[in-house]
């Protein structure tokens, strides 16, 4: 987008209210916050551009590199000097311009730059977010840091092993179960009020900002769902085509450790860059759970050991 245009936007948002600005992400709070974190920062950047030192025109990006090539130096931070006027607005335009101008072995994942395919997911001065709609902060007096996804493991630089993250995924299976073929012969319909059931389960991205968020993910990787597998679960449970629900909700249960190892902490709703809630869609399953157990189920369930998280 040329220049020109974001400065014509940013003149128009100006004049508008808070609610005005953003009507297609009514509903979306994190989505409203990076539209109006987007327009201070170009806002900013207007007044660094007047600035006539050079040098506060410089922002500092400090990145995480790691080499599988040598793996015996140990991970540090790299320092970047970015010429904010000549940067596009995203922290992804500063990794691209890094790689296209500096370093070109700087590695990460990215593909559609519009927070739709989950692939640009990283830690930005401590917060996991996806990288193209996290706008760079203008302010040139502190460093912004870039980190991997936390406690998973590194592959290179920001990109990490997503392999048993995916695999988690496959295991809640991900698509529609039914028994019977559907009544016309072709498709299997639903009313709009079923459809409108899935509103904040289908958008999810599977970009890992919640599970990698979760102290309970961190602890117990292997065991437990985590947040984005189990929204998953939640978003086929609650489709009013798929014949399946019971089952679905007794695989979860079946090991205590998948679902309940959920302690609603809620930071996997705090971090969602698509300003979705994990926590709501797991403890409704759990509701779900506990209330249609009788109580010979709850008193043959076994008790959690002393100290398990
Ligand atoms: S609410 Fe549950 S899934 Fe979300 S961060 Fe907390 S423990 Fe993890
Ligand atoms: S629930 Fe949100 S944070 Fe988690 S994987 Fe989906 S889009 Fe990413
Ligand atoms: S590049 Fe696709 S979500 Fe960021």
């Amino acid at each position: 987008m040329s220049r020109n245009l974001i400065k014509e936007g940013v003149k128009k948002m100006g004049r508008l209210t808070k609610s005005e600005r953003f009507p297609i992400l009514e509903g979306h709070p994190i989505g409203q916050q990076h539209g109006e974190a987007a327009v201070e920062s170009v806002g900013n950047l207007k007044k660094v551009m007047k600035l006539s030192d050079k040098d506060k025109k410089r922002k500092e990006f400090r990145i995480y590199r790691w080499n599988p090539d040598n793996p015996n130096q140990k991970p540090f931070l790299q320092s970047f000097f970015l010429d904010l006027p000549s940067c596009g607005p995203m922290v992804l335009d500063a990794l691209q311009k890094i790689k296209g101008g500096e370093d070109s072995s700087l590695s990460y994942r990215r593909s559609c730059r519009e927070g739709i395919c989950g692939s640009c997911s990283m830690n930005i001065d401590g917060v996991n977010t996806v990288a193209c709609l996290k706008p760079i902060d203008t302010d040139t007096s502190k460093p912004t840091t870039i980190t991997p996804l936390p406690h998973m493991f590194v592959i290179k630089d920001l990109v990490v092993d997503l392999t048993n993250f995916y695999q988690q995924y496959k295991s809640i299976e991900p698509w529609l179960k039914t028994r019977k073929p559907p009544p016309d012969e072709r498709e299997y319909r639903q009313t709009p009020e079923d459809r409108k059931k899935l509103d904040g389960l289908y958008e999810c991205i599977l970009c890992a900002c919640c599970s990698t968020s979760c102290p309970s993910y961190w602890w117990n990787p292997e065991e437990f769902l985590g947040p984005a597998a189990l929204l998953h679960a939640y978003r086929w449970i609650s489709d009013s085509r798929d014949e399946f629900a019971d089952e679905r909700l007794q695989a979860l249960a079946e090991d205590q450790r998948r679902l309940y190892r959920c302690r609603t902490i809620r930071n996997c709703t705090a971090c969602c860059p698509k300003s979705l809630n994990p926590a709501n869609a797991i403890n409704k399953m759990k509701t779900r759970h506990l209330t249609e157990r009788t109580r010979e189920d709850l008193e043959a369930e076994p008790e959690p050991r002393f100290g398990q998280a």
